[in-house]
Order: C-alpha cells, then sequence, then structure tokens
C-alpha cells in the first residue's frame, strides 16, 4: 500500500498553502471545512481568497515562499505554477519531516487529497495513489448515487446516544446487538424523511426497553463433591450470579465458593424427599430470569446425566430465557478414578452403561437381558434402595452371583467409602454396611481392580482423606 488512508483531526491545526490563485483557492475550501488554522503565502491573491481572509478564515502573507514561512507548520500544499518553487517546498518540507502535497505532482506528495463521497460525519475516501484518478472518480459518482443523502444525519443522531448507550451496556457484544436492532428499526425511515424528533423519541423508548438488564440461567454440573473438580468456567458462573439454586447432592465445600451476597435457594431432591417439585423448580428458574437476574442452577454431577437439566433447559427454551450449560464431572467417572476402578478394561469390559435405579414413571422397566451381559460394566446411580431388584433380576437373566461389585459412597468426597463385595451380596451388605445416600453401584468384573489399584495411581486424592477406605470382601 503506497498511501495509508487516515482521517485526520485538523481542527486548529497550522497548514500551509504556497499559492493564491484557482488552485490554492480550492485545497484551501477543503481546509476551510476541516477548521484547519490556515495560512497563505502569495505575491498575490485572488479575490475569494482576500474574502475569506476578511471573514478571519484564513491568514495572508503577501510575499514569496522562504524556509520560514514552515516553521511550526504540520502541514504544507504547494499550489504555484512555478515548479522552481514546487521543488523548493518539497524539498524544505521533508527535511522537516512535514506533511507536504505539491498539487498535481504525485510523486512530490507524502500525503494525497482522496475523492470524497461527504455525509457528513460519514466520510468515504477513494484513492488510486494518484495512477488513476479518473478511475476513482468515476467510483466515487456511482458511490455518490447508491449511498442515501439520509446516512449523514442518522449518524449524527446515534452518535449524540452513543454515551447513553455505552453507558447502558457494559459489553461491546450487548451495545453491537442494541445498535443492530436500531439500523434494522424504523428510526432509519423516520430520520429518511426527515422525521428527526420522532426518530430521536424511538431512540429513546428502544432505550429504555433493554434498560433492564436481561436475566440469564446458567446449569452448571458441579462435579461429584471434590471442589477440585469444578471446571473453570463452573467456577467463574458460581462467582457471578445473583441467585444460586442448588440440590442436596451439591456439596457444602462446592457451596462455599458460590459468591457471598448470591441469594441462595435449596430445591431439595433427594429419593423419597423432593422439598420442591420439579415443575415449580422450573417455573422459579425462568421468572428469577425474568426478573434479569443471573441463574446458577447448580447440580451434582453433570446436568444431562440424570439431572434433570434436560427438562430445565425445554422449559427455559420455550420461556424464551438465555442459558448456559457447563458439563460436569459424572459421578461414575469421579467416583471410579478416587476409588480406583477403571470403568472399561481391554481385559474385563468393553462397554459401560449408565443406568438409573429410580425411573420416573411406574412400569418402565430396564432392559435386564441387556444389562446382564458379561464383559462390560453398570454404573447404576439413585440404586441403593432398589438394590434386592436389581441383584434378583441381573442374576435371574444371567449374570453371575459372583460378579464384583463397588458400593461408592460419597465418592470424591473427604468421606468417601468403598465396600467391595459380590452380585449375590449387594443388597445384604448395603443393609449390613449401613449405606447412605449418595452412592453408587459399580457392578462388573471391573470392580475387582479396586484392590490392586485404590492405594496407587489416584491414591493421592484417596491417601488424602481423613477417613481410610473401609474394603468389605
Ligand atoms: C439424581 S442423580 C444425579 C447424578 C448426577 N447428575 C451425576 O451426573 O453424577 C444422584 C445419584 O448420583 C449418584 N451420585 C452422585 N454423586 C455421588 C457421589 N459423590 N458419590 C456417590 N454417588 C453419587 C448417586 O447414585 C446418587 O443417588
Amino acid at each position: 500500500m503506497q498511501y495509508l488512508p487516515i482521517f485526520t483531526k485538523l481542527d486548529n491545526k497550522p497548514v500551509l498553502i504556497v499559492g493564491g490563485g484557482d488552485v490554492a483557492l480550492r485545497k484551501c475550501r477543503a481546509f476551510i471545512k476541516a477548521r484547519a488554522n490556515i495560512t497563505l503565502v502569495a505575491p498575490q491573491f485572488c479575490d475569494e481568497l482576500k474574502e475569506h481572509a476578511e471573514d478571519g478564515d484564513v491568514t495572508l502573507i503577501t510575499d514569496y515562499f522562504n524556509t520560514t514561512h514552515l516553521n511550526a507548520k504540520m502541514l504544507v500544499i504547494a499550489a504555484t505554477d512555478n515548479d522552481e518553487v514546487n521543488n523548493l517546498v518539497f524539498e524544505q518540507a521533508n527535511e522537516r519531516h512535514i506533511f507536504v502535497n505539491v498539487v498535481d505532482d504525485q510523486p512530490k506528495c507524502t500525503f494525497i487529497f482522496p475523492s470524497i463521497v461527504d455525509r457528513d460525519p460519514i466520510t468515504i475516501a477513494i484513492s488510486s495513489a494518484g495512477t488513476a484518478p479518473v478511475l476513482a472518480r468515476r467510483l466515487r459518482e456511482k458511490l455518490e448515487t447508491l449511498i442515501p443523502q439520509h446516512i449523514g444525519p442518522l449518524a449524527k443522531l446515534v452518535g449524540s446516544f452513543r454515551t447513553h448507550v455505552k453507558a447502558q451496556f457494559k459489553h461491546f457484544a450487548d451495545r453491537r446487538q442494541f445498535w443492530e436492532r436500531v439500523f434494522d428499526s424504523s428510526v432509519v425511515s423516520k430520520v429518511q424523511v426527515g422525521d428527526t424528533a420522532a426518530a430521536t423519541e424511538q431512540l429513546h423508548d428502544m432505550l429504555e426497553a433493554t434498560a433492564k438488564p436481561e436475566g440469564e440461567v446458567y446449569i452448571v454440573g458441579a462435579g461429584p463433591g471434590d471442589p477440585e473438580l469444578l471446571t473453570l468456567k463452573a467456577l467463574q458462573l458460581m462467582q457471578q450470579a445473583d441467585v444460586v439454586v442448588y440440590d442436596y447432592l451439591v456439596s457444602d465445600e462446592i457451596m462455599d465458593l458460590v459468591r457471598r451476597d448470591a441469594d441462595l435457594v435449596c430445591v431439595g431432591k433427594r429419593l423419597g424427599n423432593h422439598s420442591v417439585k420439579q415443575e415449580d423448580t422450573n417455573q422459579m428458574l425462568v421468572d428469577f430470569a425474568k426478573q434479569g437476574k443471573k441463574v446458577c442452577r447448580i447440580k451434582g454431577g453433570d446436568p444431562f446425566i440424570y439431572g434433570r437439566g434436560g427438562e430445565e433447559v425445554q422449559v427455559l427454551a420455550a420461556n424464551q430465557v438465555r442459558y448456559q450449560i457447563v458439563p460436569g464431572i459424572t459421578a461414575a467417572a469421579g467416583c471410579s478414578a478416587y476409588a480406583g476402578i477403571p470403568l472399561t478394561h481391554r481385559d474385563h469390559a468393553q462397554a459401560i452403561q449408565f443406568v438409573t435405579g429410580h425411573c420416573k414413571k411406574a412400569g418402565q422397566e430396564l432392559d435386564w437381558l441387556s444389562l446382564a451381559k458379561p464383559n462390560q460394566t453398570l454404573a447404576i446411580y439413585m440404586g441403593v434402595i432398589k438394590s434386592p431388584h436389581i441383584q434378583a433380576q441381573l442374576i435371574a437373566h444371567g449374570r453371575s452371583g459372583s460378579t464384583p461389585v463397588a458400593i461408592i459412597e460419597n465418592g470424591t468426597r473427604k468421606e468417601q467409602r468403598v465396600v467391595r463385595t459380590q452380585l449375590d451380596q449387594l443388597a445384604a451388605q448395603i443393609d449390613t454396611q449401613q449405606i447412605v445416600s449418595p452412592a453408587l453401584l459399580i457392578i462388573g468384573e471391573v470392580a475387582a481392580l479396586h484392590e490392586q489399584l485404590a492405594w496407587f495411581g489416584q491414591t493421592s486424592q484417596i491417601s488424602s482423606f481423613a477417613q481410610p477406605l473401609t474394603d468389605v470382601a
């Protein structure tokens, strides 16, 4: 690029024009528009330049050019018909690093005048870097016909609202969205027909309508309990929420990390103890968001794995509430890792099934034949109460009674307990060991690897627990 297009603010800046004829006058007009502080030097001046001097627009120095005229000038134009003078101006200006333009002599220009489409404050400048001025002029003519006259007043109007809009929308993206809405609205046609008052009123209304901040819901997975398993995104959103809606499953250490002055709402959810109905929780999220609040709906594990995140998001979408979903480490992944049980292993399990022991509707029986197949791992959520049924069905459908089982209570938390047993003793062990919620059942050959791996590999978390693991064969 030979010339970098920049728009300069010449308001009251010192500019020198060497010359006093028509060419100097033409350049002078452009600088008067830009409110520059203009001095002209020439032995004589045309009448129009003299009038400008009388009006106080320019200062005339009746003299031949000499280098002192360049003192303290930012820009200089050589507009004489004398090549010698023009050359001198060019050389002297260059020596002093002053931008110079010798009219109609492009090699002697360190700046040039582009063709302009003027819709003040919108200005479009076109330059061919002096190579094809006629082509540049033709382009300008095309643009003149394409760009409507009302663009200038429209830009002035929106410019007068910029500070208010900036104050109202902190984020650039929100400001951009607002302006997109304005330019798609009838504000534009009102300016077009010259009704600036109506356009101004409409802009005020649009701004007022968005004054209430838009609410949003974050559906956040908090993982199985260890706060260090939170994702960075989960932590960020927990700390910017106005309201936190949480379940019992979310550990106290994690709840300690939510924004201090956020309102906390517990919606319960323990099997057989739903303190708030799911429908009411859904509605609560919508209501808070419609009040303009940032709502963090925090859930144990992953929101989309037995977390009812899907149901909540459906209701938010139906009510046109903005939301974000943050995945979390699901109990099967967290508990198995902290218990030293790989969910798949080339020697023992080629598949893993996530299963719930608790179905929404009665009669929604599980596919026991598929679940009883060998060489796979079952991670059973909410399976403690139904453990006698699970045990009986798996054995009845062909799974061996000696299949290894791990019952992981409070997985990944300080009080994690792993009870190792086998399938035909599952229910009895849950009873005698008095397993409490939350607990996950891992059924399959991989469960036996717990003995081998629990104190190695992932043991840094396990060995740091206050209570050692309780292993029951
Ligand atoms: C309603 S489900 C929620 C699952 C959760 N959305 C997830 O992805 O882990 C609750 C069940 O998850 C299992 N669970 C969740 N956290 C657990 C933990 N820390 N230790 C053991 N089991 C856990 C238990 O089976 C519990 O009954």
